[in-house]
């Protein structure tokens, strides 16, 4: 039975992921988060069946990887198979701001953590969790390959091709079993409410206005695949059963995409319709003033589909799902994730565990 270190377990694609393996698989977890400001555990505590099935199959470790795993945290850790990296600091605009933090989050994180799996013995896999950002932007009818040119427009994507980098040189050099993701947009339950999808909904539930990026004639609004992170957990658990399989995907990249394009004005009209009310909006030239924000972003996802990857639900059918989800839990829409309150939940849940 495999027993997986999942860094990031607290955050929004993380507590997707675990309940993906929680529900599908047999495995056993152990989750490892430094718990900041856009993560909590109530995102796991609040998976439905948590208590009843789940606990019992998840350990959970307080670290941040700024810091080496040494040897105490490694014996606490215990025994891992594999490894699925997401812990990252993820906020663009405040990698503007400090950009030295995402270099220790993503980059000595990642080091930090790729050392540590340098130690392991019988491990199988381990997972680097990387972005479409790392590609910069698309031009119309451009959609990168997993082995495309990097060319980051902000210190986030430069720290996340930074990792990815770091990563593959492991495999390289002392034959770590590493292998790469590039995912587009997520969107899903439990997202911090800064992001597009909880934004809009607030915009559309409250008659507040929403200000939707687009090109400098302010006509065109930006564009991206939105894939829901239930479909990515979904991806994730599709290459482990690959190589459970035999299959060759230790070494090589694989791009997580989303099955259709949706512009963000487009995506807006279609969340408030399910909302039920009407949206205000203004499309705002924000690239011009803010560099480091790119219009379009577009991957290929032609590798996964050959391999034979489907997605369980379609974008029509995750968004309305998302946004009625939404509704009737509309705490996640004004959650204020406060770091105090982090650090005791966290202090709580690692007691609990041992
Ligand atoms: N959200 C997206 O659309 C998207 C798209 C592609 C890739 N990604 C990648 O997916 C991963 C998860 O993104 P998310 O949106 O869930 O982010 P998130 O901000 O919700 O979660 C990030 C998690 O990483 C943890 N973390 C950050 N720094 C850490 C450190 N130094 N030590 C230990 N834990 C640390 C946080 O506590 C949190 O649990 C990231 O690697 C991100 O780059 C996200």
């Amino acid at each position: 039975m495999k027993r997986v270190l999942l860094t990031g377990i607290d955050g929004f694609i993380g507590h997707h992921v675990a309940e993906g393996i929680l529900k599908n698989t047999d495995w056993k977890l152990v989750g490892m988060s430094k718990i900041d400001s856009a993560s909590t555990l109530h995102r796991l505590t609040d998976i439905e069946l948590w208590s009843r099935e789940f606990a019992g199959r998840v350990d959970f470790i307080y670290h941040d990887l700024r810091a080496p795993i040494n040897p105490y945290i490694a014996n606490r850790i215990g025994p891992v198979t594999g490894i699925l990296h997401l812990a990252a600091s993820t906020h663009v605009d405040r990698s503007i701001e400090c950009p030295m933090e995402f270099v220790q989050d993503n980059v000595v994180g990642t080091c930090n953590l790729l050392d540590y799996a340098r130690t392991l013995d019988g491990l199988q896999f381990v997972n680097y969790f990387s972005t479409d950002e790392v590609f910069g932007p698309a031009a119309p009818g451009v959609a990168y390959k997993e082995w495309d040119r990097y060319m980051s427009s902000n210190p986030y994507a430069a720290t996340k091709a930074g990792g990815e980098e770091l990563a593959y040189s492991y495999y390289n050099t002392y034959g770590l079993p590493v292998f790469i993701t590039h995912t587009m947009n997520v969107f899903g339950e439990r997202q911090h409410p800064e992001k597009f999808f909880p934004k809009t909904i607030n915009a559309a539930l409250h008659g507040s206005k929403l200000f939707i990026h687009s090109d400098s004639s302010r006509t065109k609004a930006g564009s991206r695949f939105y894939v829901h992170a239930r479909n990515v957990a979904a991806a994730l658990l599709f290459l482990v059963d690959q190589f459970d399989k035999g299959k060759t995907i230790i070494g090589d990249k694989f791009n997580i995409v989303g099955e259709q394009e949706v512009d963000n004005l487009t995506l807006a009209l279609a969340i408030a319709k399910v909302v039920g009310k009407p949206l205000k909006y203004d499309l705002v030239d924000f690239h011009s003033s803010r560099p480091g924000h790119d219009l379009r972003y577009a991957l290929d996802g032609a590798k996964l589909k050959a391999m034979g990857f489907e997605y369980p639900k379609t974008f029509e059918q995750s968004l309305t799902k998302t946004v009625e989800w939404y509704l009737q839990h509309q705490d996640w829409l004004l959650a204020d994730f406060s770091q105090s309150q982090f650090v005791n939940e966290a202090k709580a849940f690692a007691g609990k565990r041992k």
